[in-house]
């Protein structure tokens, strides 16, 4: 559709907007040229023209309020357009009108009205007029250059009333296992802001590195901000190989005594400089001193904080505070009180996650304190523990966070919960029951140190924060948001920061601030017009994923490789020689004719020189495979399914036990009846082929799994890993085969889907008239 024809159809485009899923995909996107906003707003009424600002636009503040809001759409127009707006008294044409509207209900909603004559922004409060401009952020041209120099800057007409689904919308940063500097974090909130997240949770302590100041103790920032290399470091090292990501931030190494060290730290006067540039941008900086697990670089220093007097690892976790003994109580108080001076935060997290108890139980200061308070067990001291800071923190007036794990000895309803733990899958409606805030951060899919996939950024989009168990009832209004969370053993670049966060960051806020997300199509669509913004940026972005192929691909004659550029500016280069591709390797033809076994590597580079992820596609020369010389009539419909119990580390260890159930499934899908949260599954029978060709498979599993066809693995997708989908391909002749498909589900959730396709067909689920498997159990 023309956009030229959008002012006869906007009234009954306004109203499809309202629902998106209704809209044809050809308006769909030039809409989301138009209006290329994320998140995308609760309303918003698409309207013919657009209103230029140039330099004798004016900004009219109503009562001379919210200036300071003004002044960063002032800096963003002169950024843009390279000249600044004046202040005017009265509104006519030709000026941007900022006014207070008591009647707009959310401090964080706003009603933008953009038409040829002016723009009229208004709202109840500071932070609403501030969503507003970073909407008119979205809409201006991503460059003056645009503009071909006419002097103005062009916004396309539109009336948006918008508001946050959530209060609470966090991204999460940890600082402590590689460190990022102040600039680095200036540039995060700069992005947080423009995508209406408020919350950036540092994560500032833990036993690799201390990293804040604490003016009483300042050996914590002296020696625990400091490490020689570890063995995270090596790890990164090792990844640095294949991908220079992974190389260690040099700028945060120093040499001292005859030692190379690596670290950092915030003094307070940084952090209050940072936290002064987020309220700025009505982003609040939530500070976390995780204790009492995760304080090796504090026990390092002073080890009577822990109950055996030394520092170390326990069997899992590092060996924790000694919560039975004053002299942690003293210390704990201490560093506490210098953090709620320095963070004006209501809220303050103390972590509260994987503590190792060993050393508690075999403490008798600890049996001591278990029989005088009456408590059971370590958890019960855990929460003992939590509970006495707790009230440490509210006669401070601060509301403590803890993450789920805090649930585990029983807690009161005071504390706001950080629920994470995928594998506990009832922890925030029983928190929401208990009376506690509960903030969704479940560690799949909002573990941005997950390395991502094919299917992480739609598992972003679709995560729903509402618990199934409280959606419709009055405790939904428990869940206060959704964060996600940023661990940092395997990123210890800003470089590759971004690419862990971008653009998943932007599927968060559309779940965080829209009512109803649910158009992934639509964000995809509004999410190619960022990719441009975020290159001027310097924004080391994940591309977006190349298609047209499986990972192994297999011919009888020759194929030919076309591979689909969702950017129309990326050039694809390829190695056919096992070294890795860069800028200058060859660059993809548009088709490319294989006509022998050949790996080929390729990736996509931006004319930036951001690269993409590589892939290597196998290409196998073999020829069709001969059906099984079974009889159909001896077949019934339906795989038979044989349940393993237990935690496997790969399917081949399921055999190691011996099968608790057979049952007959349609099509391969987990049998209800499985309720174990870990498990294993093998489906047997056979696959009809209806016509000889090559056929692609594709397997997409959380955890692993692993599919064969006859004698050939087709895809190999195993081991322990959140969902990811892996393909292969396969040359049939028309008949019945032997097919075979393990899974195994380690705990936190499953998902496990089949799909195929003819050659490099879209990929559909497999009709279940395919399976088949012999009548008496022995197929
Ligand atoms: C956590 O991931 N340990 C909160």
């Amino acid at each position: 559709m023309n956009i030229a024809t959008l002012s006869a159809k906007k009234f009954l485009i306004g109203i499809l907007m309202i629902c998106l899923y209704a809209v044809p995909v050809k308006a769909q996107s030039a809409l989301a040229k138009r209006y290329p906003i994320i998140p995308y707003p609760s309303r918003l009424i698409p309207e013919s023209g657009n209103f230029s600002i140039n330099k004798k636009t004016s900004i009219v503040l109503q009562y001379g309020s919210y200036k300071q809001e003004a002044e960063i759409l002032n800096g963003l127009i002169k950024k843009k357009g390279g000249f600044s707006l004046s202040y005017r008294q009265n509104a006519s044409d030709n000026c941007i009108l900022i006014k207070n509207d008591p009647s707009v209900r959310s401090k964080e909603g706003y009603h933008l009205v953009i038409s040829p004559g002016k723009i009229i922004l208004s709202a109840s409060a500071a932070p609403g007029i501030f969503y507003g401009i970073e909407t008119i952020r979205q809409l201006l041209p991503e460059s003056f250059q645009e503009n071909n120099g006419t002097g103005t800057l062009s916004l396309p007409a539109v009336d948006i009333s918008d508001h946050p689904a959530f209060s609470w919308r966090g991204m999460h940063l940890d600082v402590a296992r590689h460190f990022f500097s102040e600039a680095y974090l200036k540039k995060f909130i700069d992005r947080m802001a423009t995508y209406k997240l408020n919350r950036l949770h540092l994560h500032l302590t833990d036993d690799q590195g201390w990293r804040i100041q604490i003016k009483k103790y300042p050996e914590l920032t002296k020696q625990g901000a400091w490490r020689t290399f570890d063995h995270i470091d090596s790890t990164c090292m090792e990844l640095s190989k294949e991908n220079p990501d992974f190389k260690i931030d040099t700028s945060h190494i120093i040499h001292r005594d005859g030692k190379t060290l690596y670290g950092g730290y915030y003094t307070q006067e940084q952090m209050r400089d940072i936290i002064r540039y987020a309220a700025a941008r009505h982003i609040q900086i939530i500070p976390e001193v995780d204790m009492p697990g995760h304080m090796m670089s504090a026990v390092r220093i002073f080890p009577y904080l822990s109950c055996t007097g030394k520092a170390g690892q326990g069997k899992l976790f590092s060996i924790p505070l000694c919560p039975c003994d004053e002299s942690t109580f003293t210390f704990a108080d201490n560093v506490y009180k210098e953090i709620f001076k320095l963070f004006p935060s209501k809220y303050v997290h103390i972590g509260g996650d994987e503590v190792d108890k060993s050393t508690w139980a075999k403490t008798p200061a600890c049996n001591a304190v278990m029989r005088k308070e009456g408590l059971k067990d370590v958890n019960q001291l855990q929460s003992y523990f939590i509970k006495r800071m707790e009230k440490f923190f509210y006669a401070n007036g601060k509301t403590l966070i803890g993450w789920d794990d805090i649930l585990e000895g029983g807690m009161d309803s005071s504390a706001t919960i950080m629920y994470w733990r995928n594998w506990v899958p009832n922890a925030p409606e029983e928190a929401a029951k208990e009376g506690s805030d509960v903030i969704m951060t479940p560690d799949s899919p909002l573990y941005f140190d997950a390395f991502p996939n094919k299917t992480t950024l739609s598992a972003v989009y679709h995560y729903n924060p509402i618990p199934v168990a409280l959606r419709g009832t009055p405790l939904a209004q428990k869940i206060i948001g959704v964060q996600a969370n940023v661990w940092t053993e395997r990123i210890p670049s800003e470089k590759r920061a971004d690419y862990m966060t971008m653009p998943r960051m932007t599927a968060l806020a559309e779940v965080a601030w829209t009512d109803h997300p649910g158009d992934y199509q639509s964000y995809l669509e509004r999410l190619r017009y960022q990719y441009p913004r975020w290159d001027m940026l310097h924004i080391h972005y994940r591309l977006p994923d190349l298609k047209g192929f499986t990972d192994n691909n297999v011919f009888t004659d020759s194929a030919v490789l076309t591979v689909q550029k969702p950017l129309a500016d990326m050039v694809i280069h390829y190695t056919t020689d096992g070294t890795l591709p860069s800028a200058s390797s060859a660059i993809l033809p548009q088709s490319l004719t294989i006509k022998k076994t050949v790996n080929i590597k390729l990736a996509a580079f931006t004319p930036e020189g951001n690269r993409g992820d590589i892939y290597v596609l196998k290409y196998e020369k073999e020829s069709y495979m001969s059906p099984a010389t079974v009889n159909i009539d001896h077949m019934v419909q339906g795989l038979n399914c044989i349940y393993y119990k237990g935690s496997f580390k790969n399917t081949k260890q399921m055999t190691t036990v011996a099968a608790e159930q057979i049952s007959v499934v349609n099509n391969i899908r987990v049998p209800e009846s499985i309720k174990a949260p870990a498990f294993g599954l093998q489906y047997r029978g056979y696959i009809s082929i209806p016509e000889t060709g090559i056929y692609s498979f594709y397997l997409t599993s959380d955890d692993g799994s692993i599919l064969r066809i006859g004698d050939k693995t087709v895809v190999d997708n195993d081991g322990l890993h959140s969902a990811q989908q892996r393909s292969g391909q396969i040359a049939l002749q028309k008949g019945l085969y032997p097919f075979s498909l393990d899974f195994i589900e380690g705990g936190g959730g499953y998902k496990l889907r089949l799909q195929y396709g003819k050659q490099s067909e879209k990929a559909r689920n497999i009709p279940d008239s395919l399976f088949l498997h012999k009548k008496h159990r022995d197929g």
